[in-house]
């Protein structure tokens, strides 16, 4: 039996695993050598691209690819120019929009919107970006872009540069890293970090581990002289003790991200420049490194650098289309190109008592409904937010078939199957909707 349903579509870097990845960029590859083979592959079918947010890349980009496969596309590029200006919910644009076309491409401020656009839709739906929660596609196009650099991107270490808290790019990106089994270092501008529940969930997953290392650049980039590094267990050599941060000798590529103003992301603080300045281009860290950027640059990323060979920007965004159709034949045209099922992602369950999503930015608030959850861990169940990944705070779990109640942290739970959890605020609410109390 299976719990929750799974969301249609591509929604999250958490669909990902190696298998897929591993065809995906197979398929890229197919449509870059042939890609008269793929021009009709949509034709007579319907992408919508609604953007409810700027893009000049992303969405031409999704249309350039849509039309090279023969589709013909119908847009919103314009949030003042739809219904949503009128105060329509999300969920009746879905709706609508779902009935007009085979495929939906949504942007949207909120955290969370895509997937609940994919609740309504009845078509499949591909995250144009959503919030500051992730950018599936341009992690696609940046492990496409690395990927014709060096091949396989296991071992190799990335470090991700800016504004990790707001940005979705660093977010999407960081865990389709992880996937592949590359190193990431964290480098966030001051206060600028993402939350540490979204690393753990990545160490969780991957059986990462943690280790701190050191390099000159890193104070001028973030204001601290240590970052972390996230590396696959089986690659570190001995163990690493607190105060033991073992020094970074070489970057095997840079992602550089903006600061998000529009996010509430401040320009620079503290007189740290989370960018590269071109004196730092010599530096041996990053004499084997690419540049990569998702675009648009300000001033973290000087023009002096676009004649750099290590500079891969443009090189990036002019795959955009071409990974964009990929994304297509992968969502809609699977007979074309099979490829490994992505891993699915639960649309959550509403069955709980556990409040209002504590994220001012998902999606749940603007459209008054009531967050579902999902449950992820191995070791430690941890309840998110089904909308917009934010931890939730659960203090007693239930077992649905044997009707008790424990604390959250008691050993008894990873023991229930995921399809038996059921989350509870307070014991007195458990014990209230008839469950047994079954200790520590
Ligand atoms: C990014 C986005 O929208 O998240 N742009 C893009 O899609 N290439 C990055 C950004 O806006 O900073």
């Amino acid at each position: 039996m299976r719990l929750l349903p799974v969301l249609e579509g591509l929604h999250s870097a958490e669909a990902f695993n190696r298998p897929f990845l591993e065809s995906f960029l197979e398929l890229v590859k197919r449509v870059e050598q042939q890609p008269e083979g793929f021009a009709d592959a949509l034709r007579g079918r319907v992408i919508a691209t609604v953007f409810e947010e700027p893009s000049t890349r992303t969405r031409l980009s999704f249309e350039a690819a849509a039309h090279r496969l023969g589709a013909g596309v119908i847009t919103v590029a314009d949030p003042g120019s739809s219904s949503a200006s009128k105060g329509e919910t999300l969920r009746d644009s879905a709706r609508v929009i779902g009935g007009y076309a085979d495929l939906l491409v949504w942007r949207h401020p909120r955290d969370g919107a895509s997937r609940l656009v994919a609740q309504c839709a009845g078509v499949p739906v591909v995250n144009g970006g959503d919030g500051r929660l992730g950018h599936p596609t341009q992690t696609l196009l940046d492990l496409y872009t690395l990927h014709q650099q060096w091949g396989s991107l296991q071992g190799r270490t990335i470090g991700i540069l800016g504004d990790l808290l707001h940005g979705r790019t660093a977010r999407s990106l960081a865990w389709g890293l992880a996937v592949m089994g590359a190193r990431v270092v964290v480098l966030p501008g001051p206060g600028l970090d993402w939350e540490t529940g979204f690393e753990r969930r990545i160490l969780d997953r991957f059986s990462y581990r943690l280790q701190r290392v050191r390099h000159p650049l890193f104070r001028a980039w973030t204001g601290a002289a240590e970052a972390r590094l996230l590396a696959p267990e089986g690659l570190t050599q001995g163990r690493l003790f607190a105060g033991d941060a073992q020094s970074l000798d070489h970057l095997d590529a840079l992602y550089l991200t903006r600061l998000q103003a529009e996010r509430g992301a401040g320009e620079r603080s503290q007189g740290v420049f989370p960018g590269l300045l071109v004196a730092q281009l010599r530096d041996p860290l990053l004499a084997k490194a690419v540049f990569l950027h998702p675009l648009p640059r300000r001033q973290e990323l000087p023009e002096e650098v676009d004649r750099d060979p290590r500079a891969l920007y443009f090189e990036q965004a002019r795959l955009g289309p071409l990974v964009r159709q990929a994304v297509f034949l992968a969502m809609i045209r699977s007979d074309l190109h099979p490829l490994p099922p992505l891993q699915p992602l639960p649309a959550g369950s509403a069955d709980h008592a556990l409040g209002a999503c504590p994220n001012r930015n998902c999606i749940s608030h603007a459209e008054q409904v009531r967050a579902p959850w999902r449950v992820e861990g191995r070791i430690r169940r941890t309840f998110l937010c089904a909308y917009c990944d934010t931890v939730l705070e659960v203090h007693y779990v239930g077992c649905r078939s044997s009707r008790r109640v424990h604390p959250a942290h008691s050993p008894q739970v990873p023991k229930i199957l995921p399809e038996n959890l059921r989350p509870f605020p307070s014991r007195d609410y458990a014990l209230d909707q008839g469950y047994l109390w079954g200790g520590a």
